[in-house]
């Protein structure tokens, strides 16, 4: 009789939307059998997010689901958080997910929620990461990798990445530098979190 195979990699739900390009290292990493992680659906909260793309072309399951179908805030919350809950993710990660997530969302996978941001937290939060980083003139700046929590972009550190910060930059070449260090990090901790977890202590997070 012929066995069906059943992928046993820790899951992960991948938010994003944009262009994607977290999202499809993501996707060449989970390619191979061997990565300890799979990718079980992507969601975005734009219909036209080329993430969205990249995920079909890997045959991987896409949901939208946008705030301007809801009347309120709360009911774009509980639509995504049961969007997610379909593919019973281990995990949710957040790559390029331009949305604060809502209590709903945080409170169904509390702990196992991931976020990359593009500069070294706590410093430049917000959607405006690099280009507050140029503005300030920091020589070194980097992405993070953190549990998200409710506040934004403030929760504990899991892992990061130094980028330097040349005199000739300017926020568009200086966030794709920024990304070429993201793509390693985000691939390196998937895999690190799928293999091993992640401990929260207080402020303190690590892979052990
Ligand atoms: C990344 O720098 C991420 O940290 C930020 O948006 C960017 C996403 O890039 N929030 P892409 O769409 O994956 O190319």
């Amino acid at each position: 009789m012929e066995q069906s195979h059943v992928d046993q990699r820790t899951r992960f739900v991948v938010l994003a939307s944009g262009t994607g390009t977290l999202l499809q290292s993501l996707l060449d990493a989970t390619a191979d059998p061997g990565f300890p992680a799979q990718i079980v659906a992507v969601g975005a909260d734009v219909p036209d997010a080329k993430a969205l793309d990249r995920a079909q072309k890997s045959g991987v399951p896409t949901f939208v689901r946008m705030v301007s179908e809801y009347p309120l805030r709360t009911d774009w919350d509980s639509a995504l958080t049961d969007a997610i809950d379909e593919w019973n993710p281990d995990w949710v990660f957040c790559a390029g997910f331009m949305r604060i997530l809502g209590p709903s969302t945080l409170a169904r996978f509390a702990g196992r929620i991931i976020n990359t941001h593009p500069a070294l937290l706590p410093a430049f939060p917000g959607a405006h990461a690099v280009r507050d980083a140029l503005a300030y003139g920091v020589r070194v700046t980097g992405c993070t990798v953190h549990l998200v929590d409710e506040g934004v972009d403030t929760g504990p550190i899991i892992a990061q990445a130094p980028v330097h910060v040349d005199a000739s930059d300017d926020e568009a070449g200086l966030h794709e530098r920024i990304k070429m260090a993201e793509r390693s990090l985000v691939v390196g901790t998937m895999a690190a979190i799928a293999s091993r977890g992640c401990v929260i202590d207080g402020r303190r997070a690590y892979i052990p």
